[in-house]
């Protein structure tokens, strides 16, 4: 059993996967991602899943990929944006080095506004994006160890506030 080096955490859109895969090159270590892994054991894309079997039974899915991957992965894991729901695996979040990625809400539809990959913002953008972080965003602060703001940053920008945050060193 071994545990990731960093779990990232935080809204669509903020860079989890970009910023990761960066970290994950600077620390010498791999890049897992949640979302990826559930859509390369179920062979369709995300958008299918939620269309096909409702939101439910994507996040029953998310839930077991997510602890899947905190027992396997030792590198950079990125979970997808709403695995923080779930009372569970915020708990085994507990043990974990866990950085949030933030970002206010005019980046956030600058980064996803007309994303039709991405079911949970297809309508009215602006709007959902404030009601998803008005039930989110303690979630998010309550696993983390630290918030790194991404606003008006750089990718390479955002992995350098995580590494000073988290006080690692490159490998
Ligand atoms: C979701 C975020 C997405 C994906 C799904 C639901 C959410 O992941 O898991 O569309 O509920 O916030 P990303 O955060 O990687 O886009």
């Amino acid at each position: 059993m071994s545990a990731p080096l960093v779990v990232l955490v935080g809204p669509m859109g903020v860079g989890k996967s970009t910023v990761g895969q960066l970290l994950a090159e600077r620390l010498g270590v791999g890049f897992r991602d949640t979302d990826e892994d559930i859509v390369a054991e179920q062979g369709r894309s995300i958008a299918d899943i939620f269309v096909d079997e409702g939101e439910s039974a994507f996040r029953a899915l998310e839930k077991r990929s997510v602890h899947t991957a905190l027992a396997e992965h030792d590198g950079i894991l990125a979970l997808g944006g709403g695995a923080i729901l779930d009372e569970e695996t915020r708990a085994l979040l507990g043990g974990h080095r866990v950085v949030y990625l933030s970002m206010d809400v005019e980046e956030a539809v600058k980064r996803t506004g007309l994303n039709v990959a991405r079911p949970l913002l297809a309508v009215n953008p602006r709007r959902q994006w404030r009601e998803l972080m008005e039930a989110r965003r303690h979630l998010y602060e309550e696993v983390a160890t630290a918030v790194v703001a991404t606003d008006g940053r750089s990718p390479e920008e955002v992995g350098q506030a995580a590494l000073d945050a988290l006080e690692l060193k490159e490998a």
